[in-house]
């Protein structure tokens, strides 16, 4: 397993919908360090479920490949963590932290921050796969139950590789402002290394989370979103470069739209993996397109009538469509 590399390191969040071998591929070639795919279902996995192996997409990706696994289930766990050396993750990540309520129902996810003991022995089951194991947390259940700092320390001592804080409860989800002070207290209740999470909008906020935190890296989550060049501003910051900041519509459509056909290009792949004949393809790179709609949206902040632009992507299914799109609004705003 290829080690981390802790100087400078910027993560890129796990994120159920964007986290894709394509975005993760755009992301590192800004400068994250890391990238590491959406939660996984150790159950499904288990079972062997198709799109499950499909979404973990790692073959031939760059080290660490991190995969996420969710579950509450010790025996899941453990067989999951070796389905996955046997794909060829580096490393493991543990979610407890997903405040979704399908999710902690099941007693999954930040539902386990409930649960410390269990989360501990999720940890030892996930190790006995060989692999490093790490954790990503929230600072507790609830306001009143702000645990992060026991908890750390417990997954710690169970073998945790290093932790992630979000800083908030999952009674937050995501509102309100996420607490660095106590990403910094458990930094220094641990001797792992601590990643910190929750609101790094700019390179100005990965500095200020570090300095705060004394974090050895700081992930980037919502920030990322059609703003993979967030990576690369704090790679300059954090070298004492000028930031180089969001490039013109040109190049941040450009970059949609490479986004758009890597998506594309893995949906067919893995149609093609399963024997779809063309037309089966083609539905699979519909589908793709469909659901990236919503990120590409994210891409068009800031530019000058983004809302008529999501707007009228909105309604396409096409690729060529949304060149064609991009390319009229730039002959347009050429002319203005
Ligand atoms: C749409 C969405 C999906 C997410 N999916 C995951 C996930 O699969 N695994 C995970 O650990 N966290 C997930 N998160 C949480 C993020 O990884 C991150 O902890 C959170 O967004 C806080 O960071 P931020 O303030 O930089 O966005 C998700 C968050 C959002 C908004």
């Amino acid at each position: 397993m290829t080690e981390i590399n802790w100087d400078n390191a910027v993560f890129a969040a796990p994120m159920a919908g964007t986290s894709s071998r394509a975005f993760r591929e755009i992301v590192r070639d800004y400068g994250a360090t890391v990238a590491c795919g959406e939660m996984i279902s150790a159950q499904a996995l288990c079972y062997n479920n198709r799109k499950t192996r499909e979404l973990i997409d790692i073959e031939g990706e760059p080290s660490p490949k991190i995969v996420q696994l969710s579950g509450g289930n010790v025996d899941f766990i453990k067989e999951a963590a070796c389905v996955l050396r046997e794909i060829g993750a580096d490393i493991i990540d543990l979610n407890m932290g997903c405040p979704v309520p399908k999710v902690v129902r099941n007693g999954e996810g930040a539902a386990l921050m409930q649960q410390p003991q269990l989360a501990a022995d999720l940890v030892k089951a996930a190790r006995d796969a060989g692999l490093p194991v790490s954790v990503k947390i929230r600072t507790g259940w609830d306001q009143k139950s702000i645990n992060c700092l026991e908890f750390a320390r417990l997954l710690e001592d169970a073998g945790a590789a290093f932790i992630t804080v979000h800083g908030r409860s999952r009674e937050q989800m995501y509102r309100g402002k996420a607490d660095w002070r106590q990403i910094a207290a458990v930094k220094e209740a641990v001797g792992v290394p601590v990643i910190g999470n929750g609101d790094i909008f700019t390179a100005a906020d990965a500095l200020a989370m570090r300095e705060a935190c004394a974090c050895d890296a700081v992930m980037v989550g919502r920030g990322m979103l059609g703003n993979p060049w967030l990576f690369a501003d704090i790679m300059a910051v954090y070298q004492e470069r000028e930031a180089p900041g969001r490039p013109d519509a040109e190049q941040i459509l450009a970059q949609a739209l490479t986004h758009l056909r890597r998506e594309i290009e893995r949906a067919r792949f893995w149609a093609k993996m399963r024997g779809a004949d063309r037309k089966e393809e083609d539905i699979a790179a519909t589908a793709a397109l469909r659901s990236l709609r919503a990120h590409l949206g994210f891409y068009f902040k800031g530019l000058r009538g983004a809302a008529q632009l999501r707007n009228e992507l909105n309604h396409l299914l096409r690729y060529e469509e949304i060149e064609t799109l991009f390319n009229e609004y730039l002959q347009n705003k050429a002319e203005d």
